[in-house]
């Protein structure tokens, strides 16, 4: 930022921002992945000022609380995948994460088996930075500056067909699920004790999984006794056209993680969801010695459940599911046409376009990568370019990622892929 100067967003209405020099922005990224409910939404701002009034902050500490995070965990466990009944709280997705890690610890050792301690991630994973968190991420820019993973972070592949260079079919599902269960057998199922798994990974690129994978990456975790943790702190509230990505597969993880549409990011709050087994071996072992200063906060918690309210007054879940997302979908796969597009793909109201080079796309097959060289970093230049004609992408390597509020129209939807096109043509020029 200090290099390249910074950016300033002053203001923000629905699916718009304005920045600095009063320029108005489509915000195609819902900030970071997470403002469903857009901006300037009445109905949240009302909620905060409002408990600011009644009660600023008191800690979830000394067996006491405050109304709002409890109103919210009954909210949660309520709507959340069937054996997901407790709810505890954090400040972020980095720090539910970290929680979630506590809980494994804490469980397999008050059962006698503190030799379950390495955790499974996938390669292109995200899941935060704080040290756990960052031991977590698949991603070497994220963890190679702080020579991490930390010990007993073990990583297994992921489909990613596009890098891998073919069909993104059931059986290059079942091929990546065969290599996962080498590696845990090597490892040993008796040592690990979780494995973390973001149903649509998100900041790794929006890599969406083959048919039959996620379940079967399930089944492979509960044959070996290893804890199925669902990271859903891109994919919850809405964004798939269901509240929660493991209901829609069938997950039933065993701890989910929420953070960013839990408030639409008006206000920091992560959450881990806990299941009842889980709960059932911590709960009577007595003080659980794990807690934030601002664990509960009474303040973000009202703003919670301001936001889940408004997702439930405007439909705005059904609405992804049956309108916007379907759209959206389809305005992506005709973007798969421009030339500067390699491969699209995306769920509901996620989606990111794999671009290539121009003279690397002699025709319309996945030779088009090979004009691709390492550092290109297209998808950076791609989302200047975008921005320059009002909207915001994220670029990611070589790659755009689109994942706007759940309120965008189908109007907005097409000034939304006008500019991503705009800005395309001008990469490809
Ligand atoms: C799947 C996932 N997990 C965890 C995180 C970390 O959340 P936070 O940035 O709130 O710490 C993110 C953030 O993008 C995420 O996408």
């Amino acid at each position: 930022m200090n290099r390249e100067g910074t950016r300033w967003i002053k203001s923000g209405d629905g699916c718009y921002l304005l920045d600095e020099k009063g320029r108005r922005l489509l915000d195609g990224l819902a900030g970071l992945w997470c403002v469903n409910v857009g901006y300037n939404c009445a109905a949240i701002v009302e909620a905060v000022h409002a408990q600011m009034e009644e009660l600023p902050y008191y800690p979830s500490f000394f067996n006491t609380t405050t109304e709002p995070p409890v109103l919210l965990a009954e909210w949660l466990a309520k709507h959340a995948p069937a054996r997901l009944n407790k709810v505890i709280y954090s400040n972020s997705g980095s720090e539910s994460n970290e929680t979630a890690l506590k809980i494994i610890r804490a469980f397999w050792k008050l059962r006698g088996k503190s030799g379950k301690r390495k955790i499974l991630s996938r390669e292109f994973a995200y899941h935060g930075v704080t040290l756990a968190a960052t031991s977590l991420t698949g991603l070497p820019n994220c963890s190679d500056p702080f020579d991490l993973p930390l010990e007993d972070f073990i990583r297994v592949p992921t489909p990613y067909a596009w890098n891998d260079r073919v069909a993104a079919s059931e059986g290059y599902g079942a091929e990546i699920i065969a290599k996962t269960a080498e590696i845990i057998d090597r490892e040993g199922a008796e040592t690990i004790a979780a494995m973390f798994v973001e149903p649509i990974q998100g900041a790794g690129g929006v890599l969406v999984p083959p048919p039959g994978y996620l379940k079967a990456l399930r089944e492979l975790c509960r044959e070996r006794d290893i804890l199925f943790v669902a990271d859903e702190v891109i994919t919850a509230f809405g964004r798939l056209g269901v509240w929660f990505a493991s209901e829609r597969e069938g997950l039933d993880p065993d701890l989910l993680n929420v953070a960013k549409g839990l408030t639409s990011g008006y206000l920091p709050l992560g959450a881990t969801l806990v299941s009842d087994e889980i709960a059932d071996v911590i709960l009577p072992a007595g003080y659980f010695a794990h807690g934030y200063t601002y664990t509960g906060h009474p303040v973000c918690a009202a703003a919670g459940l301001a936001n889940v309210g408004v997702i439930e007054e405007l439909g705005l879940v059904d609405r992804v599911r049956n309108d916007a997302g379907p759209y959206f979908q389809q305005k992506l796969a005709e973007l798969a046409e421009h030339p500067a597009v390699g491969e699209v793909r995306g769920d509901n109201l996620i989606g990111a376009a794999e671009l290539v080079p121009r003279g690397g796309r002699p025709s319309a097959s996945r030779g088009d990568r090979d004009g691709l060289q390492p550092g290109m970093a297209l998808g950076l230049k791609a989302a200047d370019l975008i921005r320059e004609e009002d909207a915001i992408v994220r670029g990611i390597r070589d790659l755009i990622a689109l994942a706007p509020p759940l309120i965008i129209t189908r109007a907005e939807i097409d000034e939304l892929f006008d500019s991503v096109r705009r800005g395309l043509d001008r990469l490809w020029k």
